[in-house]
């Protein structure tokens, strides 16, 4: 594909707009939030999400902060119950991110999960951030607007960052200036029923602790913002799942990829991002079915290396 030109928008009701029309396209738009700055897509079309994958070159799929305009938004997206409704109501809108049980009746897509059965939700105080989800009227996935590997950018230039940014690899960009926070969100989780911090961030977790009045567990000595498949379990299916299959023995199911004749085809055109957009949808359509499972080979370049990480994950031995 070749690179298009990456605009840059000004952070005024023109380009406030503009941003929306893109992102209700299925187009992906860097914006500024008070931590930093964040890669926001249509959370409801997951081909939109795939394309924020793409734009990062991330080697894996982590499941993603799904950002709405206020409270009862993002009520209806995930269970805000409890302790996380206290949560909510002292720290939104703000650099908290809340992990609560998904509804699946919001319409998530499953690439935003990653298939897990519960959602990061925050609700950006930014006045950018803010314009952009009342005026789309969607609920948008937001990771960091870094490349891969690379720090989170916490200015317009960052983003495009000759070298290494996402010049070219992006719709849009809003500039907003510098994010007043510098540092993500905080994260936290429900962990047996215990509030968990998941990742430390621009929230104090002492803060979190006299809003609770009680202790935060802490996660593993993995959690860290580096490191940030580590903080979520993964996905499996029930059933048992391999890999590479050209055929599927009598008793699989045959999840294909390219033409053939899979009953579950994640493209039958070959397209990886519309298989990344769909891989979560169909590992869990085709473990409704009973069988083990067969995947066809997935070309691994671009997405097909997130592709095949999620599928290794996926087939390998179930730990404890
Ligand atoms: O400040 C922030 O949080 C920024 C701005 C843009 O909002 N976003 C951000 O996103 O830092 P990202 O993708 O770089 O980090 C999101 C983190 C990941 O470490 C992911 O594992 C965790 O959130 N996360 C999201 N949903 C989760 C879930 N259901 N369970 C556990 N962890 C989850
Ligand atoms: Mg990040």
């Amino acid at each position: 594909m070749a690179p298009s030109a990456t605009l840059t928008l000004r952070p005024d009701a023109k380009g406030i707009a503009h941003a929306a029309r893109l992102l209700r396209d299925g187009e992906t738009v860097a914006l500024p939030t008070e931590t930093v700055y964040g890669l926001a897509a249509d959370a409801r079309n997951g081909a939109a999400v795939a394309r924020v994958y793409a734009a990062k070159g991330r080697p894996s799929f982590n499941p993603l902060i799904v950002h709405l305009p206020d409270a009862e938004g993002a009520a209806r997206v995930g269970v805000i119950a409890g302790e996380a409704e206290r949560l909510a109501a002292a720290f939104w809108p703000g650099a908290l991110t809340l992990v609560v049980p998904l509804r699946p009746e919001a319409g998530i897509a499953g690439i935003v999960t990653a298939g897990l059965p519960t959602v990061g939700l925050r609700v950006p105080a930014h006045p950018v951030a803010q314009a952009v989800l009342r005026q789309s009227g969607l609920a948008l996935a937001m990771p960091s607007a870094n490349a891969s590997g690379r720090v989170s950018p916490t200015t317009a230039g960052h983003v495009l960052d000759a070298g290494g940014g996402l010049d070219g690899r992006i719709a849009a960009v809003l500039d907003g200036g510098a994010c007043p926070v510098g540092v993500e969100s905080t994260i936290v989780g429900w962990r047996d029923g215990r509030a968990t911090l998941l990742r430390p961030g621009g929230i104090p977790a002492e803060a979190i602790e006299a809003a609770l009045g009680a202790p935060l567990d802490h996660a593993g000595a993995t959690a860290s913002p580096d490191s940030p498949g580590q903080l979520a379990s993964h996905y499996a299916p029930a059933a048992r799942l391999r890999l590479d299959a050209t055929h599927a023995a009598a008793d699989e199911t045959l999840i294909g990829f390219g033409p053939g004749p899979a009953a579950l085809n994640l493209s039958p055109a070959g397209d990886l991002t519309e298989a990344a957009a769909r891989l979560f949808d169909l590992l869990r359509a085709a473990d409704r079915l009973g069988r083990p499972i067969a995947v066809a080979p997935i070309p691994r370049h671009g997405l097909g290396l997130a592709i095949n990480d999620r599928l290794a994950r996926a087939a390998a031995p179930r730990e404890g």
